[in-house]
């Protein structure tokens, strides 16, 4: 069984999905982390993000970047989010994602192209999404956790901007899959958005 968790930002897709993978047992792939490598990978390198050929150098980030503790800083998901505008960069990434959602038993994988790109035959497919407040209040909590001093008002800028990037760009754009199921997470607790999930999934599941 293949789950696409696709959505914005901060929409819960990252919890939702890890909870899905634990209770049904499957791997589960957090795919913009590979992005998100390619972009702390050309910050590392002084290339430009906006620039196809170093965003393609970057694609070759060594494994243990996966450690790097900045991977998961704002400034990193806006470099991620300016990379994987470069249809070079998507195909770099294409064959991992795809190996990885094909694995006999399956898989969760979530991102923002799962259900339309990656693994358009998935079984189950999501479109979790929260209004642009709800997204940033849940991201500033966290980050204010973190040790950062990033405003709620930045945040809430920052969002729109990666939304706007991520949704207008031509190759891969963040949209819900024709056949996805759309959560809406802005009045949901977590637990409340995760049995959601995991019922949903329980219907719709191939029969064995
Ligand atoms: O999910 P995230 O915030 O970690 O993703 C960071 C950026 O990576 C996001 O703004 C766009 C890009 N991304 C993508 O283009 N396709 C994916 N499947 C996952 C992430």
């Amino acid at each position: 069984m293949i789950i696409a968790v696709d959505g914005p930002t901060a929409s819960g897709k990252g919890t939702i999905a890890k909870a899905l993978a634990a209770h049904f047992g499957l791997p589960h792939l957090d795919t913009g982390l590979l992005y998100r490598a390619v972009g702390r990978q050309v910050f590392l390198d002084g290339g430009d993000p906006d620039d196809a050929g170093d965003a393609l150098a970057a694609c070759a980030f060594p494994a243990g970047l996966f450690a790097d503790p900045h991977l998961r800083d704002e400034a990193t998901g806006g470099l991620a989010s300016r990379v994987s505008i470069h249809p070079v960069v998507r195909t770099a990434l294409f064959d991992r994602q795809r190996i990885f959602a094909t694995q006999p038993g399956g898989a969760v994988l979530d991102g923002r192209d799962i259900g339309t790109v990656i693994a358009p035959e998935a079984d189950v497919k999501f479109f979790i999404t929260a209004s642009v407040e709800a997204r940033a209040e849940r991201r500033f909590r966290e980050m204010r956790d973190r040790g950062s001093d990033s405003t709620l008002e930045e945040i809430a800028e920052n969002l729109r901007r990666r939304d706007e990037r991520d949704s207008q760009r031509a190759v891969a754009p963040l949209v819900p899959a024709a056949d996805a199921l759309v959560i809406d997470t802005s009045a949901l607790g977590r637990e409340e958005a995760i049995s959601a999930a995991i019922k949903a999934v329980e219907i719709s599941r191939p029969s064995s």
